[in-house]
């Protein structure tokens, strides 16, 4: 509100943040999303009755506060305490109440000054998800979050990709058979998909050029960490090649400093509204984006000390944040490409490297020491394909159609898939993905 609007009557609708009676008086705290605001209520303006009946609102409850805008008088008024002006408030009506609900654990969800809800259990806070979503900070971290889904899909579609969408309902694994959920198909045996990695495919040698999806990703992993979920929501990219994978990167590469300049320019309001609740650094990043292969950060471990690095087999979580913590010392960078992974480390429709068969033509990426992206060149070699997926174990009549759909002309091709929980997660460096998941599913949790 401005001096502008001085004499208007406006209504606002917010909930009670809180509010404190004192005999003639009261303070009242209201709170829209992210924003708060303070009312002083005394019987000056409203009756005796109104100031009492303010005082007993329970916080939660939505009210409708009407009044007119005023320049700023000395004295107690009913006010909403601008800057500018304040509201000479004519009523105060109740729309919704908050019920006192006594199973709910009231004195977790106490407030301290200002307007966050602290020191409460995580899982509390799961348990009562839609109340723990109106803190501030977790208002701040899902509009962050739908901004990376926005600037993810502003900089592909800029670079000519069109958005699909793949079945989540399939025949088969498509990244390994262990952590799938099956189920019945009208009799037939069937999965959720693992990632839309299979369909991806087949959509770029259905000549779709340059692809990309968001969607729901399914994995029955019984991984009871801070950055595994059994249903997360995927960002994954596809596109045809000409000569080299770095084609895929130099992608990404755009991609994310877009992202990272997106979030910092156009979200400024709500990172500092996390960082109030949740402290962070800021996330430091290169122009261009830092390259290593997987050789070259094995041996920064291994000169570092690091003991049990298997040079042709995959990182652990820990080794994976032992070099984060290297790299940033030696590029001062949080977020750098590792290329070259082994051929043992990576899923069967992964292309090995063609002058040397240990190794593929793959990438991951990470944020602060933790991957965020995992990627590579395909194999569109219908011969190779076939044999590498029964080295690893695939049963092929699960993914005829799939292995079909190289069969009449294929086109070398790349891409990716992305964590958005994990990228708000490490962006933000809130240390637990259940926080960037807004009804997170584990091992342990179908609820709410
Ligand atoms: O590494 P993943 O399993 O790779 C794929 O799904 C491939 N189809 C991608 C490709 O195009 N080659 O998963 C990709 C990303 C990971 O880097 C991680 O960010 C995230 O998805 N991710 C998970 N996020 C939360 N919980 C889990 N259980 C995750 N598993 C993977």
């Amino acid at each position: 509100m401005t001096a502008a609007r001085v004499n208007e009557t406006v209504t606002l609708r917010g909930r009670v943040h809180n509010v404190r009676g004192k005999g003639k008086s009261a303070f009242l705290i209201l709170r829209q999303q992210t924003a708060t605001c303070v009312f002083f209520v005394d019987d000056v303006d409203v009756s005796k009755g109104m100031v009492k009946w303010v005082s007993k609102l329970e916080a939660e409850s939505v009210i409708d506060i009407s009044g007119v805008v005023a320049v700023p008088s000395e004295g107690p008024v009913v006010s909403c305490t601008q800057k500018e002006v304040e509201l000479v408030v004519h009523s105060v009506y109740c729309v919704s109440r908050s019920i006192d609900d006594a199973s709910r654990p009231e004195s977790d969800f106490d407030k301290e000054d200002g307007a966050q809800y602290v020191r409460v259990l995580q899982d509390t806070r799961l348990n009562y998800r839609v109340i723990d979503l109106r803190t501030p900070a977790n208002q701040a971290i899902f509009r962050v979050q739908s901004a990376v889904c926005e600037l993810f899909r502003e900089a592909l579609r800029r670079k000519d990709f069109v958005e699909i969408h793949t079945p989540k309902l399939i025949g088969g694994a498509s990244e390994g058979g262990a952590s799938v959920f099956k189920l019945d198909y009208m009799g037939q045996p069937a999965c959720l998909a693992q990632s839309p990695q299979l369909y991806k495919q087949m959509a770029i040698e259905a000549d779709m050029d340059r692809v990309f999806e968001i969607g729901p990703v399914f994995r029955a992993e019984n991984s009871n960490t801070h950055r595994h979920l059994c249903e997360f929501t995927g960002l994954d990219m596809e596109m045809t090649i000409k000569e080299h994978y770095s084609e895929v990167l130099d992608v990404l590469n755009d991609l994310f400093l877009h992202m990272f300049d997106g979030l910092n320019e156009r979200f400024k309001h709500e990172l500092e509204v996390v960082n109030a609740q949740h402290p962070f650094e800021p996330l430091k990043y290169l122009n261009p984006t830092l390259r290593l292969t997987f050789p070259e950060g094995i041996k920064m471990l291994q000169d570092h000390g690091v003991e049990g690095v298997d040079p042709l087999g995959d990182l652990s979580t820990e080794q994976e944040r032992v070099l984060g913590q290297l790299v940033k010392e030696k590029y001062d960078t949080d977020f750098y490409i590792l290329h070259k992974y082994p051929l043992n480390a990576r899923p069967f429709y992964t292309m090995p490297c063609p002058h040397d068969g240990d190794y593929t033509n793959s990438f991951d990426i990470f944020i602060r020491g933790e991957e965020i992206i995992s990627g590579a060149q395909r194999i569109h070699d219908v011969e190779l394909l076939s044999k590498r997926a029964v080295e690893c174990g695939i049963e092929i009549e699960t993914i005829q159609a799939y292995i079909d759909a190289f069969k009449y002309g294929a086109l070398p091709h790349g891409g990716c898939g992305v964590g958005l929980e994990r990228v708000v997660m490490l962006f933000l460096n809130l240390g637990n993905i259940r926080k960037t998941s807004m009804f997170p599913r584990d091992p342990r949790r179908l609820a709410p």
